[in-house]
């Protein structure tokens, strides 16, 4: 194998401070790919300096190489927190109404694209295939070609991607089309996106779509495709069984006192639909009185982003409806919903997984939601949680026969369908469970960074056979 035949450019880098084996669902998969071939994975130290210097720190950790490097306070401000988190995420999440455009900001958009470029091309040598996730690095590709690579280059987006009409609210759009251009192999997680994006190139840019599919502009060929990611299935069971073994789930289990146990747990962002999600709940309380006193809901949100204004007002909104719904119908001996603005580590939230009856994932806007297929892997096969999923999930594009769908939008709906779960029979349970496994065992997180670097393997292939 070569030095650095496999580079991974995101954003975030899994943090060994979190421990070995206790990263989510892109981490698991490209730590997969990578200590499977030589690679390195490069990305942002998590740190902001008032004026970097350009060294790169290289380590390792769980048998990957890793290069990392920081970004200046005005960085951060701009393409974080500017352009990334205010103008892409809720765009890709379809929600117009957030979006705080400047020029300022895409600037420092592409400054930050063009330090992740330069990174790359200080590690890369003749063999290397460069792989770039998400949202906050989709002008790297070009970038790269426009200073000479012409290395195999992926992408592949975690996010939705938007139809056509809610994309060129965007100032300047025709420039992302563009961009994502520049890759070879441009993975999505459902094939609404994948559909979004042909018609984008389009109609955006006038690529032309030949009848296989492929994607021709400006004299270059792109093939996107579906890849919904997945989990490592076995890791999240281990740490699922050990996690409810543990003194942290052992307490939990105590404090629920036999009630059925409903969870959710997101990262605190309004795409995940939090706010209609606990008024869902309070429809529950007070249309299906039998439930007082019988449910526990737990809804554990880290806050994310703080930086970001709409985010900080989310979670003003979240008190006070937590202090509402708990105000108006708990007892001195029953508190009906319990809201933790806090991260807890991996293996307890497995566990907590586990003990649950019902989880809630209803987003009103999902890339794929991996806590859904954390959730089916975590549960015990004899007596298994009901899956309660957002129609408008990435994830429910696969788990719509075993999950109970519903609409996050119509909270009588959201509030029946909880009941529905709550109440439903064993029998019915293991089925839907069953099911939604299969899923899961034919497409788990291996499966997922396999076929998408095959795909780029062979477009690679193709390439050098057209010149
Ligand atoms: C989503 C995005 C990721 C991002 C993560 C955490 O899952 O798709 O790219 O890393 O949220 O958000 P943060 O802004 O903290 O990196």
């Amino acid at each position: 194998g070569n030095l650095n035949s496999l580079i991974v450019a995101s954003n975030r880098v899994p943090s060994p401070d979190q421990g070995s084996g206790s990263q989510g669902g892109l981490a698991v998969g490209v730590m997969n790919a990578l200590s499977r071939t030589d690679g390195l994975w490069l990305g942002w130290n998590g740190n902001t300096e008032e004026a970097p210097s350009r060294d790169i720190d290289h380590y390792d950790f769980d048998g990957v190489r890793f290069a990392t490097f920081p970004m200046s306070v005005e960085q951060h401000r701009l393409f974080y927190i500017g352009y990334s988190n205010e103008v892409l995420w809720p765009l890709f999440h379809y929600r117009p109404d957030m979006i705080e455009y400047n020029r300022e900001k895409e600037r420092g958009y592409l400054e930050v694209n063009q330090l992740f470029a330069d990174n790359i091309r200080s590690v890369m040598d003749e063999s290397s295939r460069i792989w770039v996730h998400d949202y906050q690095l989709i002008a790297v590709g070009h970038l790269l070609r426009q200073s000479g690579v012409e290395a195999p280059l992926g992408f592949f987006l975690h996010t939705p991607f938007p139809p056509w009409d809610l994309l060129r609210i965007l100032p300047e759009y025709e420039n992302l089309l563009h961009y994502l251009s520049a890759y070879d192999t441009i993975g999505f997680q459902t094939d609404l996106d994948l559909y979004n994006f042909r018609d984008c190139m389009k109609r955006g840019i006038g690529a032309e779509i030949e009848e296989d599919g492929t994607i021709v502009f400006d004299g270059r060929r792109s093939q996107a495709d579906v890849y919904p990611i997945s989990i490592d299935i076995d890791t999240a069971r281990e740490m699922a069984e050990q996690g409810e073994n543990s003194p942290t789930g052992q307490r939990l289990k105590r404090s629920l006192n036999n009630r059925p146990l409903m969870i959710g747990t997101d990262r605190l962002d309004y795409s995940k639909g939090l706010y209609k999600r606990f008024q869902a709940y309070e429809r529950l309380l007070e249309r299906f009185e039998e439930r007082r006193g019988n449910v526990i809901y737990i809804q554990i949100s880290p806050s994310s982003r703080t930086d970001v204004e709409e985010y900080a007002a989310l979670r003003t909104t979240l008190e006070r409806v937590t202090g509402h719904v708990n105000g108006r119908f708990a007892e001195y001996d029953w508190m009906p919903l319990r809201y933790l603005n806090r991260g807890y580590d991996r293996a307890s939230i497995m566990g907590f997984l586990r003990q649950s009856r019902v989880a809630l994932i209803t987003p009103l806007r999902d890339g794929m939601n991996l806590v859904a297929k954390e959730f089916i892997a975590a549960q015990d096969p004899e007596d298994p949680g009901v899956l309660v999923l957002s129609h408008l999930a990435g994830a429910s594009r696969e788990l719509a026969d075993g999950a109970l769908l519903c609409n996050p939008f119509d909270i009588d709906g959201v509030a029946e369908v909880m009941e529905r779960a709550l109440s439903m029979p064993l029998e019915e349970r293991r089925a839907r469970w069953q099911s939604m496994m299969t899923v899961l065992q034919n497409n788990d997180i291996h499966q997922w960074s396999e076929n998408f670097l095959a795909a780029m393997n062979q477009n690679a292939e193709q390439r050098r056979e057209d010149q």
